[in-house]
């Protein structure tokens, strides 16, 4: 082994995040292996049975030791039996917002093989990187409600935006736009949101003279879900709010061939808190234990990780054979995959493994 070690916590979740965790740490187990690094992994039971069980959504206790990892994975939490927002908030926000995680990294690429809904769509003519601002907008939990229950209720639900979280992560999306094709495309309402756009449009086009060489663009976010099914050969690197960026990259998800190929990173760049990798699906408690969820996201978020580690070469690994294995699937989740989670969790690891 060589002197490479990371800490990882894991946490399976609810539904079919554990069974897809599993299978990306097979992956995560090979290429160590191959690379040469080590991986100590401790699990934490957390997320809705857990809530269920106990009461307990995230103890605080729990948060400082999540906060001693190298980083942390996610599989999936949330029950039908579970209020919304208990988990959402509680859990995944709190820790979205505790550790100052204010990317959320998620690219949006075809992969060769994967059937598209998009006609004639083709790998060369989609590959984007959405970077999602994390810890404003409308996630801040600021507002509150009036006359609650009576005809007369209000409720109000505010949008915050900074000049500080604005510019850190349109300077991140411009890093990366240099490392990609060097164009970034804002995504905003500014049209009707004329305060918080004109703060984003404002803060790009300033940041935009450290970065001669990317080119900058614009696009309204209602524009964006037509040219993301339309063109999305337009778009490089995509900067955008918390919440537009919720939603364009569930459609881009959709683009890309669905839900089990998502991968997502939130991001603390300056490595303050470790940062946190999941897939985009949710915990789809409807087909859990039947062997029907696609692994692939879960696996991509691994990729994601390793990256962020450092670990270039084993993230490039993993990534390549997550790919090599994704032509072999007749579907890219549900009963007519062609192979269960777990025969595609053990062929990706043996891709990774490799010769
Ligand atoms: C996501 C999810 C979360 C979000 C929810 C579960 C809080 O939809 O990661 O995209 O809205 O960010
Ligand atoms: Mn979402």
């Amino acid at each position: 082994m060589g002197d490479r070690r990371y800490r990882i916590a894991v946490i399976g979740g609810d539904g079919i995040g554990p069974e897809v965790t599993d299978q990306a740490l097979k992956s995560l187990d090979a290429v160590a292996d191959r690379c040469g690094f080590s991986v100590d992994t401790n699990h934490y039971d957390l997320g809705g049975t857990r809530y269920l069980a106990t009461g307990e959504v995230l103890p605080e206790s729990v948060v400082e030791e999540l906060a001693s990892h190298d980083a942390v994975l996610i599989g999936a939490v949330g029950r039908p039996d579970v209020p919304p927002g208990i988990l959402e908030r509680g859990l995944l926000l709190k820790l979205r917002f505790d550790f100052d995680l204010y990317v959320n990294l998620r690219p949006v690429k075809l992969l060769p093989g994967v059937p598209t809904p998009i006609t004639g769509l083709t790998p060369e003519r989609c590959d984007i990187l959405i970077a999602r601002e994390n810890t404003e907008g409308p996630y801040c939990d600021a507002g509150g409600v009036l006359r609650k229950g009576t005809p007369a209720e209000v409720a109000i639900q505010e949008s915050l935006n900074t000049r500080f979280g604005v510019g850190r992560i349109v300077t991140f999306a411009f890093e990366q736009a240099l490392l990609r094709r060097r164009r970034l495309t804002l995504c905003h309402k500014t049209n009707v949101l004329t305060y918080a756009g004109d703060l984003w449009n404002r803060t790009v086009h300033e940041l935009s003279e450290n970065y001669p060489h990317v080119e900058v663009d614009y696009v309204h976010v209602d524009a964006m879900c037509l040219y993301l099914v339309t063109s999305p050969e337009r778009f490089d690197v995509v900067v955008t709010d918390n919440l537009f960026g919720d939603i364009i990259t569930d459609l881009g998800a959709a683009v890309q061939g669905g839900m089990g190929l998502a991968a997502s990173g939130n991001l603390n760049p300056e490595r303050d808190y470790p940062s946190i990798f999941e897939p985009v699906h949710g915990s789809a408690p409807d087909i859990v234990g039947l062997g029907w969820a696609n692994p692939v996201a879960a696996v991509l978020s691994v990729a994601m990780c390793l990256a962020h580690l450092g670990e270039g070469v084993a993230a490039s690994i993993v990534e390549e054979a997550a790919a090599a294995v994704v032509p072999t699937m007749n579907s890219m989740g549900g009963p007519d995959m062609g192979a269960t989670t777990e025969e595609l969790g053990d062929r990706i690891a043996v891709a990774v493994a490799g010769a």
